[in-house]
């Protein structure tokens, strides 16, 4: 790394000629910052940024983005290969402690993980508060956050055995609370998880298995789902992870910071995008209906958003799109579903999309959302419940994210200012004398 100590900008205040020297501070890789914590002292100014397009929130060591060549690293190790080498405990491994485990470190982790999957017996009773057809991010956001009124015993943020019990709970228990939300739905039984399996087939046991006959888990869908995790697992500081990043640096416990995340993550510019893309690409219904979504999509008049296109940091393909798109193929063809209209709709539309000067000149390429839909839809995921996945895997990071920030000795609670345009000042007319 170049020595970048030392560097500065230089702000001139151009109407009194004062300048002012804001320190540059240095990544290991990717941008460089311009520390503005004292700008406010030094110059009765703020910085303005909504959407937080320029603006750094905090130091992280967990995940980097390069947009431009379309580079996701966790913990220095590159997306393809963890998806293709590794699988989702040991990336949790990872994402949690910085490096990539032991046998030894594995094995133990997969096991204190599998054997916290249980949820209290009482937590059932909240399900039953919700109407069947309640959306299950709804239930999700719900029962996670109940989870504060049960596990006393793990609140204190202050105490890292606290944080690190609390975040293995929400692992563990976050695809437990998941299948149960989906048994809900449809009026099955909740099925308990079961330690024999490992974490991706635990999922789909209980998403799927009743008690009416022995549910066999097949190995090329269960890895798929492992590949799935991996790829969702952590992304920066992405709309969610900064609202449990908020949450937290007021001194939350982790499970609301969690059920804040869950939040954020529902809204179909976000998290919520994969369930919008199945329903974008039902609503297109044909082929030949492409050009007029395409149109839509490009009309200024037009709310209509092209789903799965797009990213506030991706202007090239999105490493985990170019991996889902292979993993979607393999599903397909494992399950032998060769006439699926709404992959061959999505094929189309990603070819005439990435040939539209519109898309090009604006860099919207496929996002992870992309395909996402597809797979579980292949594997008998009802669309509702496809951002409740997102949720499942997107914990790891959120917790790695969470217990950095607390260990973070230059943490504060965050507490944005804003450029106020408002009133400047009026007295208060009793109604009487109002018209
Ligand atoms: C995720 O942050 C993360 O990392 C998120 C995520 C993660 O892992 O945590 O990667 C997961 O959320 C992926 C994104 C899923 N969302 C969608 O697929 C929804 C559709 N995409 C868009 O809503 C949009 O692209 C966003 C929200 C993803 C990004 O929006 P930005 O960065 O705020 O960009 P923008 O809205 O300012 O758009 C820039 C231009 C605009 O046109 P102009 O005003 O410049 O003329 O591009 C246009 C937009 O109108 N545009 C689109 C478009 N996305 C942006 N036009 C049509 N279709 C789209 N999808």
């Amino acid at each position: 790394m170049s020595d970048k100590t030392n560097r500065t900008f230089t702000l001139t205040d151009n109407t009194t000629g004062k300048s002012y020297e804001l320190p540059v501070l240095p990544a290991s890789i990717g941008p460089d910052v311009i520390d503005v914590r004292k700008l406010y002292a030094d110059t009765d100014h703020f910085t303005y940024d909504p959407g937080f397009t320029s603006t750094g929130s905090c130091e992280s060591k967990i995940t980097y983005i390069d947009g431009d060549q379309g580079v996701l690293l966790y913990r220095g190790y590159a997306i393809a290969e963890l998806a293709e080498q590794s699988d989702f405990m040991e990336t949790c491994y990872l994402l949690l402690y910085g490096e990539l485990p032991t046998k030894a470190q594995k094995n133990k982790f997969e096991h204190d993980i599998t054997y916290h999957t249980m949820l209290h017996e009482q937590l059932m009773y909240f399900f039953r508060g919700f109407r069947r057809d309640a959306h299950p991010m709804a239930v999700m956001c719900g029962v996670v956050g109940a989870l504060s009124a049960f596990y006393h015993d793990s609140t204190d943020i202050t105490d890292p055995k606290h944080r690190m019990v609390a975040s293995y709970r929400l692992l563990a228990k976050m695809p437990t609370i998941a299948a149960m939300a989906y048994k809900y739905s449809i009026g099955q039984p909740f099925v308990y998880p079961r330690n024999d399996l490992k974490y991706a087939e635990n999922f789909l046991y209980m998403m799927f298995s009743n008690p009416a006959e022995e549910y066999i888990i097949n190995p090329v869908i269960s890895k798929a789902m492992d590949k799935i995790l991996i790829l969702h697992a952590d992304h920066e500081q992405n709309a969610s992870t900064s609202t449990v990043r908020l949450a937290g640096s007021s001194g939350a416990n982790p499970f609301a910071c969690i059920s804040a995340g869950i939040a954020s993550l529902w809204g179909p510019a976000h998290g919520g995008a994969n369930e919008a893309v199945l329903n974008m690409l039902e609503q297109i219904g044909d082929v030949k209906n492409i050009p007029e979504f395409i149109a839509r999509a490009k009309d200024k008049e037009d709310s209509f958003r092209l789903m799965g296109f797009g990213h506030r940091v991706y202007k090239n393909f999105d490493p985990r799109a170019k991996v889902l798109q292979q993993s979607c193929h393999d599903v397909l063809n494992e399950l032998g579903i060769t006439d699926e209209p709404l992959l061959d709709i999505a094929m189309e539309l990603e070819r005439i999309a990435l040939e539209d000067p519109y898309f090009i000149e604006k860099k919207l390429y496929p996002n992870v959302d992309f395909y996402s839909g597809i797979i579980f839809r292949a594997i008998g995921i009802p669309t509702s419940m496809f951002t409740v996945l997102f949720s499942v895997a997107r914990t790891v990071g959120w917790v790695a994210q969470w217990n950095e920030m607390i260990e973070d000795p230059s943490q504060k609670i965050g507490r944005p200012r804003q450029l106020y345009t408002g009133e400047t000042g009026r007295s208060y007319l009793p109604l009487a004398k109002r018209p």
